[in-house]
């Protein structure tokens, strides 16, 4: 059928016929959202070039996640800055850690809400890299045992999920198993798999305090023109016993999302990082675009690319709108 006897007009004329053909939905259950806690008690920092985020003490980041279970939001994903650092970030794995004093205080006073913990080092070591050095370089297989360290004291704390976050080769097997052996079998592994060595991660490291102090993360997240090799990093990390799997960052990127989504049945985050974010709010604030719509765009596009769930800094703003 084509013009003039197919008019695809027709089904546009209003929003309800609008409304009843659309084929995509955003909701908020699809929604995470990522907190930084700190130590101290009333902090609440603002992030410069995150508007609206902040770094926050135990007390006032359980009063957040109250607010934002109230919005109906499911899951929020913890990233800790630590007092101090040292060069193979124990404070990682630190039992009285900021991730994990934080997490026992969010299960003690709000219920009923998925607690994820990231599970990477650059905010823990001194040099800022996700992993332990040999060298220069970030050595893999001595990291992955403090990886796993980390992700089995988070799951004490009461963590509901760890998403290994480092790129370090066979992350995800190493945390299955330390799981395992300790009786943690039913937690699952929400697992970064496809995450791209990526400028769009430079707020969050002015947020997280885990900027490399020299050279790049190049070496382990993934180069920025390839997909296939996308494909085989997902495809490792579910032979590991990834639950979940995750694309980062997601608008440049949903291509990979789409690629991901056709080859594999599990389900799919994407990561709508801090440059994704900031772009907008930044934009926004200039008065060079409607901020909410761009944001209500761009996360039904990272949708229909074919996303399960979006870990985004949008989540309380969308969240509002999408009541
Ligand atoms: C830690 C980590 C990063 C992000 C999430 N986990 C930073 C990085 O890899 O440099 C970025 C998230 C964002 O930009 O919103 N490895």
């Amino acid at each position: 059928m084509s013009f003039p006897d197919y008019r695809p007009r027709r089904l546009r004329k209003n929003e309800n016929f609008r409304r009843m053909i659309r084929e995509t939905d955003l909701s908020v259950d699809d929604l995470v959202c990522p907190l930084f806690v700190t130590h101290g008690s009333g902090v609440k920092n603002p992030i410069s070039s995150m508007p609206g985020n902040f770094q926050m003490s135990i007390d006032n980041l359980v009063e957040e996640v109250k607010k934002i279970k109230g919005m109906g939001i499911p899951a929020i994903m913890l990233f800790g800055i630590p007092e101090t650092k040292d060069e193979e970030g124990s404070g990682a794995w630190d039992e009285n850690g900021i991730i994990q004093q934080a997490v026992r205080e969010i299960k003690d006073e709000v219920a009923d809400i998925i607690v994820i913990t990231d599970v990477c080092f650059c905010e823990y070591t001194s040099h800022g890299h996700c992993g332990v050095l040999n060298g220069s370089e970030v050595d893999n297989d001595a990291t992955l045992e403090l990886l796993a360290r980390t992700a089995l004291s988070h799951v004490r704390a009461g963590s509901d999920m760890v998403a290994p976050s480092g790129m370090m080769d066979g992350q995800v097997l190493a945390i299955r198993d330390t799981l395992d052996e300790a009786g943690f079998g039913d937690f699952p592994i929400m697992a970064y798999s496809a995450k791209y060595a990526s400028c769009f991660y430079g707020p969050f490291r002015d947020a997280a305090e885990g900027a490399p102090q020299f050279g790049d993360r190049r070496s382990y997240q993934m180069d920025p023109p390839n997909s296939r090799e996308a494909i085989r990093e997902i495809a490792l990390d579910i032979e590991e016993g990834a639950d979940i799997i995750i694309v980062k960052p997601a608008l440049p990127y949903l291509d990979i999302i789409r690629m991901a989504r056709d080859e594999f049945d599990l389900p799919i985050a994407a990561y709508n990082v801090s440059g994704e974010f900031a772009m907008i709010k930044a934009a926004d604030k200039l008065g060079w675009l409607d901020g909410k719509k761009a944001m209500m765009e761009s996360l039904v596009s990272i949708k229909r690319a074919g996303a399960d769930i979006i870990i985004t800094y949008f989540a309380q703003e969308a969240a509002e709108l999408l009541k």
